[in-house]
């Protein structure tokens, strides 16, 4: 079993999109392992987006990380990674197809709703930010055995 981290940004939760997010990984048969709001210092933003340190983007993504509150999810399936970021889609909204959470509801590539870990690598390093060991949980979903 997999585990990845999946966010609401901030323009997702001033939106009133926390509902709709959780709404749609719930509906997808994921497991949330994990969950709290938490509003990120800078250097925990900066660690979180390590990765994009020295591009152009970094400054307007850490501060709009730092604007609010992010809703943090530890979400738990087979394939997690790979599952979450097809129900996310693509990282630019007005290319990212209908059905996705970024094609329907983001407005811009830094607004656009929730973050995604992209690798095993990633979910473990941005995990760590949000959550200790003793904040994840295991349970079992009713409808897991119908999950193949
Ligand atoms: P996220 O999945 O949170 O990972 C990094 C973020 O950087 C990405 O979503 C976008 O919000 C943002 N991003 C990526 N490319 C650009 C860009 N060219 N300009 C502004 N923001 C970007």
């Amino acid at each position: 079993m997999e585990r990845t981290l999946l966010l609401v940004k901030p323009d997702g939760v001033v939106r009133g999109l926390i509902g709709e997010v959780i709404r749609r990984v719930e509906a997808k048969g994921l497991k949330i392992a994990g969950l709290k709001l938490k509003w990120l210092s800078k250097e925990e933003a900066e660690e979180l987006y390590s990765v994009h340190k020295g591009k152009a983007f970094f400054n307007d993504l850490v501060s709009h990380i730092t604007s609010s509150p992010v809703v943090a999810m530890v979400v738990e399936g087979e394939k997690a990674i790979e599952v979450v970021r097809r129900l996310i889609g693509s990282t630019d909204p007005k290319s990212s197809p209908p059905g996705t959470i970024r094609g329907d509801l983001g407005l811009s590539l830094t607004k656009n709703v929730v973050h995604a870990s992209d690798s095993l690598e990633s979910a473990q390093r941005e995990i760590k930010v949000f959550f200790k060991d003793n904040e994840i949980y295991s349970y079992d979903r009713a409808d897991a055995f119908w999950l193949s």
